[in-house]
């Protein structure tokens, strides 16, 4: 049995007062029934790991070496220092803000791993890439060329988000969401093995309480990487019920 995982992604947002949606989260979930993950902007990560209680903590992104030159960029390693467990790498917003290629996406998960970090790397097809017909030969080669030879049950989780759905409103049909998540994990078990099985799979964009159940009922789909509902905690709190509830 996989574990499930509800993860809200903070992105550009939050300053030092948004900490007190994750004390309401905290508050009412001391043992949550799923993973519960949440990546504010660094800026936020050590003073959120101080008042998460049972709630992990993640980066959004990492440099793929260990310190250096490298003005503005963090490394795992820091990540780690100050108490996060998981980074996000690969984001569509990273793909497309700054050019990330599948193989930087790569490094950059073997960085996490070095630091001890589980990886979140993302995947996911445009909307023209969905309207062509390739959407599963987009994802079939982003997945092999961002995840590195090694990844397991615990040092990864796979992250599908269709760039066209991330803060749209727009969802795929829950038969698309199978299709792919389907084909994900036998790309996965065909690959790395009882391992494959393993590596949880989750679904990202537009996520909201409302159609969060209907869609944790897919197969194989693990659980969520949620963006602006998990903003606020009574809508990332009614995401994590109906998680719990899956
Ligand atoms: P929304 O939930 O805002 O669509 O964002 C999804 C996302 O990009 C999470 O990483």
């Amino acid at each position: 049995m996989r574990r499930k995982i509800a993860a809200g992604n903070w992105k550009m947002n939050g300053l030092t007062a948004s900490l007190t949606e994750l004390d309401t989260l905290a508050a009412r979930f001391p043992k949550p029934g799923c993973d519960v993950l949440i990546c504010p902007p660094a800026t936020l990560i050590a003073p959120a790991k101080a008042r998460a209680g049972s709630i992990a903590i993640g980066g959004q992104d990492c440099h793929t070496g260990v310190s250096g030159a490298h003005t503005g960029d963090v490394s795992a390693e820091m990540l780690a220092d100050i108490g996060a467990s998981h980074v996000i790498v690969g984001h569509s917003e990273r793909r497309d803000d700054h050019g990330e290629s599948s193989e930087l996406i790569e490094a950059k998960a073997e960085a996490a791993w070095r630091a001890g970090l589980t990886a979140v790397i993302c995947i996911g097809e445009s909307l023209a890439q969905r309207e062509a017909g390739e959407t599963l030969d987009v994802l079939t080669e982003q997945l092999a060329q961002s995840t590195p030879d090694g990844a397991t049950a615990a040092n990864t989780v796979i992250a599908y988000e269709p760039v066209w759905a991330i803060g749209t409103g727009k969802v795929p049909t829950l038969a698309q969401i199978g299709e792919v998540h389907d084909a994900l994990r036998g790309q996965l078990e065909a690959r790395f093995g009882a391992e494959g099985t393993g590596i949880r799979l989750l679904y990202g964009g537009s996520v909201k309480p409302s159609n969060a159940a209907e869609i944790f009922a897919v197969s194989n789909v693990d659980g969520a990487l949620v963006g602006g509902a998990s903003l606020k905690a009574d809508d990332f709190g009614g995401i994590i019920s109906a998680l719990e509830a899956a």
